[in-house]
């Protein structure tokens, strides 16, 4: 049943702009540029797109549809749509799970953006060298206390605005930052228009070109599509608690979809033409952002002003994702144990705490000194793998199933046609969401586990 007590959205641009400050965070800004450039560029992007429109929007609706029904947080929807000892509950602690996992390593990526943000204010680019502004992410990066420093500032300000309540806080704080979010972007794209490189970019960026793509980056655009649209976290499943039987699901997905797709494809454009019109080349995850960038703003006309903007940009994003994560988690322990709304989030966001010190500590290697040895990478890496690598696929995958394969049709159904004029896209939907996802989402974990090599399986194609 309903509880009528429920908050909602105020409003659908409300809403709408929660849910893409959701998405778009550091997936956006960190992740997908350094993969489309480790991907040779346009192909990739292009195969980004499609799933995100063919796989992941679907699934967006499919989230936001299971929570609107049930009206509970993610572990609450699955009991109460299949029963309490239901098997299906796993799936909501499942996205639990990774948000909270994600949080503990967002904060730590984030307070780097702090730190460089401030950085940027007390004039560090007329004090320093191109060589100490490149070196210095070294330092910070081995400075573990530095880093928990910053990881708690920014944790305590996702924990201000998460406790404030859903429509005060969260509603209030995404419309803000996403209108700020837009503004800095198109100025930053507007700077890069003005750049040599700029033609370069635009080359790599949206021509296809096949010779640089391998066959295996279709399912990392896959699993990137996920991470960047907050699927299979929880965060969708819970925000769609909180829609209202008006709001019009296909419509909502599309909007929001769009927008994570231009703004991907805009901080790929603001990116890539400062790296040719340098020669550099395109180097992946935290170098690309906090290394190369600032040695690029301090060479170009105006440093300070482009490098305060980006950081800003950077924690802003970051912030709204991070307010999502916390949201999730909190909304849980509210539903499940009938914890106070402010119980529930000042004991969610020690504990991401607690769990971020490792990650913060894992450049100077000052705890778990043979974590890196022993598992090949770092305790920060081996946390951000375990989650993109296994536990977002295994969530959509087990989502996909449950709306395609064992909840009542008809229910699913007025779910999503609920509020909407386009009654004609259910089939394609239902389509999409029982049968291509599950393969596609099968087929990373074959590859991902070794068992299938779809390079070789292309390569043996004539
Ligand atoms: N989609 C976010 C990003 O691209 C990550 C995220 C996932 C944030 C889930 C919130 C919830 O950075």
């Amino acid at each position: 049943m309903a509880q009528p007590l429920r908050e909602h959205w105020s409003s659908r641009l409300g809403f709408i702009l929660a849910a893409a400050g959701s998405a778009i965070g550091l997936g956006t800004l960190w992740k997908f540029p350094s993969v489309v450039g480790e991907h040779g560029g346009g192909f990739f992007v292009f195969i980004y797109l499609v799933f995100t429109l063919f796989i992941g929007i679907p699934l967006f609706i499919g989230e936001l549809a299971l929570g609107r029904h049930a009206q509970r947080g993610a572990v609450g929807i699955f009991a109460s749509i299949s029963g309490e000892r239901s098997f299906w509950k796993t799936v909501g602690w499942l996205g639990v799970a990774s948000s909270f996992l994600i949080l503990s390593y967002y904060c730590v990526v984030a307070g780097w953006g702090l730190n460089y943000f401030m950085m940027s204010i007390n004039q560090f680019y007329e004090a320093h060298s191109a060589d100490q502004i490149s070196n210095i992410f070294q330092i910070l990066y081995t400075s573990g206390d530095i880093s928990i420093f910053w990881a708690f500032i920014f944790l305590l300000i996702t924990l201000g605005v998460v406790y404030q309540g859903i429509r005060k806080g969260i509603e209030f704080w995404s419309r803000i930052l996403m209108i700020s979010l837009f503004i800095l972007l198109v100025a930053l794209a507007c700077y890069s228009v003005t750049l040599d490189g700029f033609k370069e970019a635009v080359r790599f960026i949206l021509v296809p070109s096949p010779g640089g793509f391998k066959p295996s980056g279709i399912l990392d655009a896959l699993g990137l599509s996920f991470f960047t649209l907050s699927l299979a976290q929880g965060v969708l499943l819970t925000y769609g608690s909180y829609l209202r039987p008006s709001e019009d699901l296909p419509k909502t997905a599309l909007i929001v979809g769009s927008m994570v797709m231009l703004v991907s494809v805009l901080v790929v454009m603001m990116i890539f033409p400062v790296i040719f019109t340098f020669n550099l080349s395109p180097s992946g995850g935290a170098g690309l952002v906090f290394e190369t960038l600032p040695v690029l703003f301090a060479q170009l006309p105006g440093a300070m002003l482009l490098s305060t903007l980006f950081f800003a940009l950077f924690t802003f994003t970051a912030l709204t994702s991070a307010v999502a994560l916390l949201e999730v988690i909190s909304a849980n322990f509210i539903d499940l144990f009938g914890w106070s709304r402010h119980k529930a989030v000042l004991l969610s966001t020690g504990a991401a705490f607690v769990v971020s010190i490792p990650s913060a500590l894992a450049g100077s290697q000052d705890l778990f000194k043979s974590w890196l040895p022993i598992y090949g990478l770092n305790f920060f890496g081996t946390v951000d793998s375990l989650v993109s690598v296994w536990l977002l696929p295994l969530g959509g995958f087990l989502t996909a199933l449950y709306i395609g394969w064992h909840i009542d049709k008809a229910m699913i159904r007025k779910e999503f046609l609920s509020g909407t004029k386009w009654v004609s896209l259910f089939s394609i939907w239902f389509f999409l969401i029982k049968w291509v996802a599950p393969i596609a989402i099968v087929l990373i974990f074959l590859q991902k586990g070794g068992f299938i090599n779809i390079d070789k399986f292309f390569l043996a194609v004539p």
